[in-house]
């Protein structure tokens, strides 16, 4: 099998003595982690970041004079100006911490929706989406009366954009749709089906999950109205995501949760609401996640989105290569722009059993519906073993999925 040489340096090696929990075996083999759709591992910096905070820094924020809390407000809000610089969002006011992406899109559908989704309504999403692209929409449409409208997919995975288009017409207020597809690992042309939605005079929302760990996003480039992602998928911790939205439009929303720090005054009759972004941050922000943000957001800088863009494709080219020449394996998903996931099915042998023989060789897949169940129905499967790479991954670590393979097809023959 062929090395991976890139034009550009990329030193795995280096990178990946960043992550103590790469260093392990698991059940006596060396741990390869491939399920980073699931959550990315976490650099040494951020877990510092984390740690300091708890050991040095620790206070409530936006709410002290003293020392420790200005110093906490000042790192907390800095990753809100470096998430600004990531995204290239115009106001640092419009990144707006959540839980993640799920919460993300939550406050849109029970804000913004709320307040302009009317009965016979349209959302447009698409046939690919994950759970929580899907969900949110559909209790808004029960409570709203509006309707659900999902645009479908090929049988290689990419979205059919003239059925798209028949889609959009003037009731159509919100396309809703993944950037990177987390089960099949199709990259949609996510600008393109913004500015058709604008055409018809819709707002878009994206997804941005499986996208913003892998690839450079501009969210002015890309027109979006929204924009979510998680911070646990970007190398950083759980508990902590980002929704970006335009000015206008957050300005308008209502605010998502009542308590305190959204609010400029109370008094029992009436409460005024704080400026953007703390109008959607109501109670204390899991601070310490926010600061491990920023210091994920400086990690990734400093590996160079584009290289991670770069060098996981190449991953993807060996991988799809390696795995497709092992009989009775079929790679569902085969889009053709593809981040570096690879979804298969093996003739006769379900997942799950798939991803026990691998977890004994110390191989970390993840194998289910992907929280996409839409995406299994649409291929008559109930299930697929998933491998989800990340710029720590090495063509080493495909051969040994490859072995792997070879030993689940010996055990079920
Ligand atoms: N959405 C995550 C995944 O794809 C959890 O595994």
């Amino acid at each position: 099998m062929s090395a991976i040489s890139l034009q550009i340096p990329f030193d795995v090696a280096k990178l990946r003595e960043d992550f103590p929990v790469l260093k392990q075996t698991i059940h006596g083999k060396p741990l390869v982690y491939l399920d980073n759709a699931a959550t990315a591992q976490k650099p040494q910096s951020v877990i510092d970041a984390i740690v300091k905070f708890y050991a040095v820094d620790c206070a409530n924020i936006h709410r002290g004079v003293h020392e420790l809390s200005q110093r906490s407000t000042k790192t907390y809000e800095l990753t809100r100006a470096k998430v600004k610089k990531f995204l290239n969002a115009l106001h640092q006011h419009e990144i707006i911490f959540v839980r993640g992406t799920t919460e993300g899109i939550n406050l849109v559908t029970q804000t913004w929706g709320r307040k302009n989704v009317k009965a016979g309504d349209e959302i447009v999403i698409a046939g690919l989406e994950h759970h929580s692209n899907i969900v949110p929409w559909q209790m808004l449409c029960e409570e709203t009366g509006a309707h659900l409208r999902v645009i479908p997919i090929d049988d290689r995975g990419d979205l059919i954009l003239d059925e798209y288009a028949k889609l959009l017409n003037p009731r159509t207020r919100m396309v809703a749709i993944g950037h990177v597809s987390n089960a099949l690992g199709t990259i949609n042309p996510v600008r393109k089906i913004v500015e058709m939605a604008h055409g018809a005079g819709a707002l878009t929302l994206v997804d941005g999950a499986q996208a913003v760990p892998h690839m450079k996003v501009d969210v002015q480039a890309l027109d979006a109205d929204f924009y979510a992602f998680s911070g646990h998928k970007l190398f950083g911790p759980t508990g902590i995501g980002v929704l970006y939205g335009k000015t206008d439009l957050l300005n308008a929303m209502p605010p998502y949760q009542g308590g305190g720090d959204m609010i400029r005054t109370v008094t029992f009759e009436k409460t005024t609401y704080n400026d953007l972004p703390y109008k959607f941050e109501a109670g204390t922000p899991d601070i310490a996640g926010g600061i491990g943000l920023g210091a994920a957001v400086d990690y990734v800088n400093h590996v160079g989105i584009d290289k991670i863009a770069a060098y996981e494709h190449e991953l993807l080219l060996y991988g799809t290569e390696a795995v497709s020449r092992i009989p009775g394996l079929r790679i569902v998903g085969t889009a053709r722009e593809k981040a570096a996931v690879i979804s298969f099915v093996m003739e006769g042998i379900h997942p799950h059993d798939i991803g026990t023989v691998l977890d004994r060789m110390g191989i970390a897949v993840r194998t289910g519906h992907h929280c996409a169940q839409p995406v299994m129905d649409r291929y008559r499967i109930p299930a697929t073993t998933r491998a989800s790479f990340a710029f720590y991954n090495t063509t080493a670590e495909i051969d040994s999925l490859v072995a792997g393979l070879d030993k689940v097809k010996e055990i079920f023959s």
